[in-house]
């Protein structure tokens, strides 16, 4: 199967270190990052891309985009790997739908898109026979959406909850731990790499939010935004009350709902007992499925890393090649 790699960044590097490490069986016959490019229908050395980018910043040559490559290049998937932007998905959206439109198949870790305008490229990759993939934009590491559409088919969902954010629970558990202040831990955790420069996305809850509607739309259906979710980051939490929650042996976390038979789709930060599964420690994430017939699943995790990001995205491709695309 031949691949597009759109996106050279901290993700896109660890999936192309699993294609030079691995033996995965997948032809890469075009990369592209913001400046540069490379198309070549017999297959790009991905060893050569990776130094190239290390020594130069550049993947390929200057001159060739992004979307020459998805228009024009010859490859059955794209993988697109380039930022987030939540209010309009683009430029990934615009990707997106120009490969479906030609007939590939999408795995995307990019929420954007997603979140924006699922309906929309749902149709678009059904009209077309392709299929749109994208376990690595919920919880990273975590099989959740292979989990939700497969390991537990057949279920009725009544309700997902979860630790959606690293930074978040970074932050949360570094003050009950060790007595910091919010700003104290933020600050710890811009030095350690696990909170942006600008964190607003993680710490006032938005990028939980997003994926809340991600679930929302894709588990059942509905047609919800990021101004439906009742969002409450934790940059308001103190010191003070961690410690109240400390001594009726409780902490708090940063929680995301959805049970659409309650009308419930929040993220807020939440006193919970110290011995609930959702109660993970630093970067992970925790997402547990409420059932009909398993009862409460929940999957414990890294949500995020440029190896535990591309498992998700390599995920994706596997399936894609071993379920939907003709061997010949
Ligand atoms: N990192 C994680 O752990 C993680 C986890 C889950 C989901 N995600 C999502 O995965 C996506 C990629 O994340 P990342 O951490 O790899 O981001 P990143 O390190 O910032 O890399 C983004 C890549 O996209 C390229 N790019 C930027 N604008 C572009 C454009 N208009 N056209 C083509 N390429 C463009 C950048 O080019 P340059 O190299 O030239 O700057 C860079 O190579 C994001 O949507 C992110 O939210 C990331």
């Amino acid at each position: 199967m031949r691949i597009a790699l759109i996106g050279f960044g901290s993700v896109g590097r660890g999936i192309a270190e699993a294609i030079v490490h691995k033996n995965l069986d997948l032809t890469v016959s075009g990369v592209a990052d913001s400046k540069s490019g490379i198309i070549d229908p017999a297959g790009i050395d991905m060893r050569a891309v990776l130094e190239r980018k290390r020594e130069t910043g550049m993947c390929g040559e200057e001159g060739i985009s992004a979307m020459e490559i998805i228009t024009s290049a010859d490859y059955d998937l794209l993988i697109e790997v380039t930022p987030t932007d939540a209010r309009t998905g683009e430029p990934a959206l615009g990707y997106i739908t120009a490969a479906l439109r030609r007939g590939k198949h999408v795995v995307t870790s990019n929420k954007g898109p997603i979140a924006c305008a699922y309906h929309a490229l749902r149709t678009l990759a059904d009209e077309h026979g392709v299929q749109l993939r994208y376990e690595a934009t919920v919880c990273g590491a975590i099989p959740i959406m292979q989990a939700l559409e497969n390991g537990l088919a057949g279920n009725d969902i009544r309700g997902i909850y979860g630790v959606f954010n690293g930074t978040c629970n970074y932050i949360l558990t570094r003050m009950a731990d060790e007595r910091l202040t919010y700003q104290q831990a933020l600050l710890e955790a811009r030095e350690l790499g696990y909170a942006e420069a600008d964190p607003t996305y993680d710490v006032k809850g938005i990028d939980a939010a997003i994926k809340l509607v991600i679930l929302a739309n894709t588990v059942w259906g509905l047609s919800t935004t990021l101004d439906d979710v009742d969002t409450t980051g934790i940059d308001a939490v103190t010191s003070d009350a961690l410690e109240l929650a400390e001594g009726q042996d409780c902490t708090i976390r940063l929680i995301g709902e959805i049970v659409p038979g309650k009308e419930i789709l929040r993220v807020s930060p939440r006193i919970i007992p110290k011995s609930h599964t959702l109660v993970v420690s630093g970067t992970l994430n925790a997402v547990m499925v409420d059932t009909d017939m398993a009862g409460k699943v929940t999957f414990i995790g890294k949500g995020a890393g440029s190896s535990e990001t591309a498992s998700a995205i390599i995920s994706d491709v596997l399936f894609i090649r071993d379920h939907h695309v003709k061997r010949t």
